[in-house]
């Protein structure tokens, strides 16, 4: 018996809905196929933080680390400042296991229509840089409460941290099209940026056989909305990555259905995996959250625990159920959590019978 400890933190709003129904079919996915998924629930979040003042216990960090892998739902409360609730959670997640890689794949599915004009089909893959870049805690406030109040927000980039994403995302390349596109900034931000391009280009030039085109952000945003079919694989900054898989993710139609994996690709610590929204309060409590972001993200999970074949038996049957049109009222459908949940567990079983 082949079997993963998982930690699962539902979270806040959608989360705790969304979970559930992902942990089903995950498990009708692996039962009977000699794998055992022993779930870890644990009750972190906007929640607990009202009762315990901390988002996660002070020891939730050892914890986690005794187990295979993280499945997270989401964080954030709107009574709750998103300062307390990421950083107290999220963020020092991807930052003690070292999740320096996160992987957002999109694509598009037929029966969604694409918000862009001409309903192109999307298929990229975005390699996100995790845990340096803009998304530094270094800076403060000087001068608080004066005229001359100011915030210093220090960015910053590691030949490290560079060299190990553009790596990875010479790897994903490698395994699609061959063809990598780097988000820069180079004209607008002058000591960061000159430098992530050259790292990127060293690290491109030694591994051979990857044709590197370097895009300005803007431009690149322009072009993810123009002619999205021309991004194969985007390796980016904490902060152009964040965004521009929104951006993709939001071009397919719903932010509901994108997943994220935040990787330590040496597997020196688990790595989390978690659908790329929020916690969506304003449909909090309804039970028509999406559940596929969650569902997908579960698939890459199983392909990082060493299941390729079952990460793909989910990917079929969610796709399958999506496009015949057994969706949330956030694709256009009037099905609920639970049901889609369902129809995808349907789904499995007769996939396990061919
Ligand atoms: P959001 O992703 O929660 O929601 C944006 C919009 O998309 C909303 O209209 C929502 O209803 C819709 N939406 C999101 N997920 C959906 C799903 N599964 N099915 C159907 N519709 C869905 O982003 P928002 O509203 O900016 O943030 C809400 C809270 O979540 C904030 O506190 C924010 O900081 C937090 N947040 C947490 C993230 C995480 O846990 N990784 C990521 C993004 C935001
Ligand atoms: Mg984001």
């Amino acid at each position: 018996m082949n079997a993963h400890t998982i930690s699962v933190l539902a979270g806040d709003g959608i989360g705790p809905e969304v979970m559930p129904v992902a942990m089903e079919v995950l498990d009708a996915a692996t039962r009977d196929r000699g794998i055992r998924l022993e779930w870890r629930e644990q009750p972190w979040g906007s929640d607990y933080f009202r009762s315990h003042g901390r988002m996660m216990p002070v020891d939730a960090i050892e914890t986690m680390a005794a187990t295979d892998a993280v499945f997270l739902g989401a964080v954030g409360h709107p009574e709750v400042s998103d300062v307390e609730t990421l950083w107290g959670m999220l963020i020092p997640i991807r930052r003690e296991f070292d999740q320096y890689v996160n992987l957002r794949p999109v694509r598009s599915f037929s029966g969604v229509r694409s918000s862009l004009a001409g309903d192109p089909e999307i298929d990229t893959v975005i390699v996100r840089e995790n845990v340096e870049g803009e998304y530094s805690s270094v800076g403060g406030r000087s001068y608080p409460g004066t005229p001359f109040e100011a915030a210093h927000q220090q960015a910053i980039f590691t030949r490290h941290g560079i060299e190990r994403i553009a790596r990875y995302a010479v790897e994903v390349a490698r395994g699609r099209s061959g063809r990598l596109v780097s988000a820069t900034k180079s004209n607008g931000i002058i000591h960061t940026m000159p430098f992530w391009d050259e790292v990127v280009a060293e690290v491109v030039e030694d591994a051979g056989g990857i044709e590197l085109e370097s895009v300005l952000i803007d431009a690149l945003a322009a072009r993810a909305v123009r002619d999205p079919r021309s991004l194969d694989v985007v390796v980016a900054s904490n902060l152009f990555g964040d965004i521009l898989s929104d951006l993709v993710a939001g071009a397919v139609g719903s932010i509901g259905i994108a997943p994220s994996a935040n990787l330590n690709p040496e597997g020196r610590h688990p790595s989390m995996f978690e659908p790329v929204h929020g916690s969506a309060p304003d449909i909090a409590g309804r039970g028509i959250a999406n559940p596929i972001g969650q569902i997908w993200a579960g698939a890459m999970m199983l392909r990082h625990l060493g299941h390729a074949d079952r990460a793909e038996a989910v990917e079929r049957a969610f796709t399958a159920v999506i496009e015949r049109g057994e969706v949330t009222p956030d694709l256009g459908g009037s099905l609920t959590t639970a049901e889609v949940g369902a129809a995808v567990v349907e789904e499995l079983s007769d996939d396990a019978d061919v």
